[in-house]
């Protein structure tokens, strides 16, 4: 039990009580939540087209992962969480560093949320807990992120939360059968 417990610390990050009361814990991702991810990427991907992917576009079963989880856990440079209500996942992000030494410092991060919880803090809230996550590791000297150029909502967030725009990429993503712009944006971090 005590185990569980200190496990348990381990994992928790940070803690959202939404207008309703309810709480939204942030916390680290683990094995046992593969099926229910994959579930959750599949709504949130079928939600936005801000995504890499749309509903049923993934590419990735339970088994796949159950690995993804099990080997990004082992990482130093790697945060991979969910944000939970009441036992289900209503967002996602990650923040994964480079695989080798002259890369390592530097981590393209990702994230989501349910529909249904737009606009209530929950995505200021967590990209707050990847900056200083980040800060804390000691290892990350930068965080970069890519977002469609017309995403206003999320652009609005990582600037409010002090990401620079780097630069444009031109056809980052294809959806509907539209080309659609991204910018890189960075924060460095000392
Ligand atoms: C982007 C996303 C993560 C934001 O999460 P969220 O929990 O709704 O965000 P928050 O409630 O913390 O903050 C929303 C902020 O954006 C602002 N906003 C929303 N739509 C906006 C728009 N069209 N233009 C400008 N600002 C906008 C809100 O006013 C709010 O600002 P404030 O905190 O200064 O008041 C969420 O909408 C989402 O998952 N979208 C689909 C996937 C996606 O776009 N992911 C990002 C890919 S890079």
């Amino acid at each position: 039990m005590k185990g569980d417990k200190s496990q348990e610390r381990l994992h928790f990050l940070k803690e959202i009580i939404l207008d309703d009361g309810s709480i939204v814990r942030i916390r680290r991702a683990e094995v046992r939540d593969a099926k229910n991810l994959l579930d959750y990427i599949n709504k949130a991907g079928g939600e936005s087209d801000f995504l890499t992917f749309g509903a049923g576009e993934f590419g990735r079963d339970v088994k796949g992962e159950e690995e993804f989880i099990k080997n990004i856990s082992a990482q130093d440079n790697a945060l991979f969480i969910v944000a939970e209500r009441n036992g289900e996942i209503i967002g996602n992000a990650g923040i994964t560093g480079g695989p080798r030494p002259r890369i390592r410092h530097t981590g393209e991060f990702g994230l989501s949320i349910l529909k249904d919880y737009w606009g209530a803090g929950i995505g200021t809230a967590i990209v707050k807990v990847i900056i200083d996550w980040s800060r804390d590791s000691d290892i990350f000297r930068k965080i970069n992120l890519r977002v469609r150029s017309d995403n206003e909502g999320a652009i609005h967030i990582y600037k409010k939360l002090g990401f620079k725009e780097e630069g444009l990429i031109t056809r980052e993503f294809y959806v509907n059968g539209k080309f659609y712009d991204a910018i890189w944006m960075g924060m460095e971090i000392d």
